[in-house]
């Protein structure tokens, strides 16, 4: 896909993000891999009200080459991408139902939400651990979410929210939209005994579905 094509893309795409309530404010940032860096939304602007021409572009070094000035979580972008290099595109969100997963202490930070339906599976995979608070833009999260991503499509940041990797855009917004229903399933069925995919079951379908 042309860059041109990516630029108009991730902006469709963040504003159905923003049109549906999974992002509010100037909350969450995305970003796709270009064949020589990156695209990433700026600092402080709407998921809904974005600009094509106006998105942060960086050099494969992750150094600011134009556009408006980027997102100050490129360090949590970066962290994906150098722990995955099959990632080309990475969703940040603060989306409700994931978010109050990532704020409750007594779930499994290694991974919090069980295999509860097969897209869930599909899309995330098979953990999605979290990782401990850091404030917004602090680079101190780098190597936290890069150990983490290694093993991992997506991560929950405690107390901040999802951040989803994907081979492409569109992959990785559907996985992050799947993680909101499946953290939102988490929640209301949270003291009830639901009944999990078994193991064989989950590997069934990451041997179908990738
Ligand atoms: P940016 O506006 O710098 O992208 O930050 C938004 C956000 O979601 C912080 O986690």
């Amino acid at each position: 896909m042309s860059e041109d094509a990516l630029r108009r893309l991730l902006v469709e795409l963040a504003a159905s993000l923003f049109g549906r309530g999974f992002s509010v404010g100037s909350a969450g940032n995305i970003s796709v891999r270009l064949d020589d860096g990156y695209l990433i939304t700026p600092t402080n602007s709407s998921l809904g009200r974005l600009d094509p021409a106006r998105l942060a572009r960086l050099d494969r070094d992750f150094v600011h080459l134009d556009g408006d000035k980027p997102s100050k979580e490129v360090f949590m972008h970066r962290a994906f991408y150098t722990a995955r290099p099959a990632a080309g595109a990475v969703v940040h969100l603060h989306s409700t139902m994931a978010t109050a997963v990532a704020c409750l202490p007594d779930v499994d930070a290694a991974n919090p939400i069980p295999p509860l339906t097969p897209y869930f599976v599909m899309r995330v995979g098979r953990r999605m651990p979290v990782v401990p608070y850091y404030r917004p833009g602090d680079a101190a999260m780098e190597p936290a979410i890069h150990a983490a991503a290694r093993d991992a499509r997506a991560v929950l940041l405690a107390n901040h929210g999802p951040v989803v990797s994907g081979a492409s855009l569109i992959d990785a917004v559907c996985a992050a939209e799947e993680l909101e229903e499946a953290a939102k399933l988490f929640l209301l069925l949270r003291g009830q005994s639901p009944r999990l995919l078994t193991p064989a079951q989950t590997e069934d379908l990451l041997a179908t579905f990738g």
